[in-house]
């Protein structure tokens, strides 16, 4: 049974040298990037230490010894989604870049005139962004699948907006602002059912419970090592084995091709023709490690802990006749709490808190179109983890009551 006075998890100054490093900080931003165990820069720091050789390319024992621990970390993604094929595991920059290379590419291929492309409301502009250039360069028309009253993806308002000119139905699994766990299944089966294809951000989702992208049956599925306790620079794209060898190349360069010549190339194999130049290897190298670190975790126990964080907060706030609430706690949900204050802007909350050593998050969190349906320029978002303890939310809490005093709101 976990002790929610303390971390989640025992040893955790140990594990996480963060905690020692500077004692003043209580740091409530992990949505925004976590932080990192030691066993992840240990793995980096090894990585050039003891493996530091290009891979793919040396015939020599260290660049064969790093290529062996680098497509064994691409093994370890591979059993991370759910026993899926190492080919099926395309190593990114992030989550960012995973989903501009599926609008590119795959976009490029089947987005015609008068298609459509379906995204929810709360998507993060990473995932907005990207399929608006494909659908201004192809004459495609882009909507969005609102929330519900309770800030949840309103499933009626998706089954009526989808339909056989839907191409694409693109969505986040976790919304970074809210915390809310997207309802997948039907999302996918509704899409499946009109031939769309489906990709889903699963940047805030990695960090807080396991993924089975077989289970989900989508064809896309985004991550980034750096939300949870990788490294950043590093990030994965799975997708179908079929679609991914139908695609052209992204990025052209090293890596991606099996020959070229002054006439032209040929693209190399799956995974690696997605895969163009050095990769960036000690930071897969730190991506392996996290998954080890998570894999030693009880996760249940985790989101658990995050959300009784949340909660917390959830608590302090609503007794706050001052502040708006967005979140509402649920089993969909992952502890993430957003609110506004009436009488002061979120920047100079935010400054305000950190004046006392809490790090949280201030502005529209890449998140603008969902600002707008909340008809609100900016939120104040607190997202805790594994490493957090009440005191970091009590902490939170009292700041929050010095602000209002300093401020001279009653
Ligand atoms: N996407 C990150 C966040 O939500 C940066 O803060």
């Amino acid at each position: 049974m976990l002790d929610h006075n303390t971390h989640s998890i025992k040893n955790v100054e140990t594990i996480f040298p963060f905690l020692k490093s500077d004692e003043r900080i209580h740091y409530l931003d992990s949505a925004a990037t976590s932080q990192k165990p030691q066993i992840v820069i240990d793995a980096i720091t090894e990585a050039y230490i003891k493996y530091n050789a290009n891979v793919h390319r040396g015939v020599y024992q260290l660049s064969e010894k790093a290529t062996q621990k680098f497509e064994d970390c691409r093994m370890k993604v591979a059993k991370f989604l759910g026993q899926v094929s190492t080919e099926e595991v395309i190593f990114t920059s992030g989550t960012t870049e995973s989903i501009n290379l599926v609008a590119r590419t795959w976009g490029e291929e089947n987005i015609q005139a008068g298609d459509e492309i379906l995204l929810t409301v709360c998507e993060h502009h990473s995932n907005i962004v990207p399929w608006q250039i494909l659908a201004e360069k192809k004459k495609a028309c882009l909507k969005f699948i609102p929330l519900n009253k309770d800030l949840r993806i309103d499933i009626q308002a998706a089954e009526k907006l989808i339909n056989d000119k839907t191409k694409v139905l693109a969505f986040t699994h976790v919304s970074n602002v809210l915390g809310y766990i997207s309802p997948v299944k039907k999302l996918i089966h509704l899409a499946k059912k009109h031939g769309a294809m489906t990709l889903i951000d699963g940047a805030q989702a990695v960090p807080h419970f396991d993924i089975n992208v077989r289970e989900l049956n989508c064809d896309f599925y985004c991550f980034s090592a750096h939300k949870m306790m990788g490294p950043t620079g590093i990030g994965v794209l799975y997708g179908k084995k079929d679609i991914l060898n139908s695609m052209p190349p992204f990025l052209g360069g090293g890596d991606m091709i099996s020959n070229v010549s002054t006439s032209g190339f040929k693209t190399n194999i799956l995974p690696y023709k997605f895969e163009a130049g050095t990769p960036a290897i000690a930071q897969v190298l730190g991506l392996g490690a996290a998954i080890d670190f998570l894999m030693t975790l009880d996760r249940e126990d985790i989101l658990s802990h995050d959300r009784m964080l949340g909660e917390v907060a959830l608590a302090g706030l609503k007794s706050n006749s001052h502040v708006k609430l967005y979140t509402t706690s649920g089993d969909d949900w992952v502890g993430i709490v957003s609110f506004s204050h009436l009488s002061i802007h979120p920047h100079d909350l935010a400054a305000f808190q950190d004046l006392h050593g809490v790090c949280i998050r201030a502005g529209h969190h890449c998140a603008e179109p969902l600002m707008n349906f909340l008809e609100t320029p900016a939120t104040i978002r607190l997202s805790p983890f594994m490493y957090n303890t009440r005191k970091d939310i009590e902490l939170f809490l009292e700041a929050l009551a010095s602000a209002e005093k300093t401020f001279d709101i009653h």
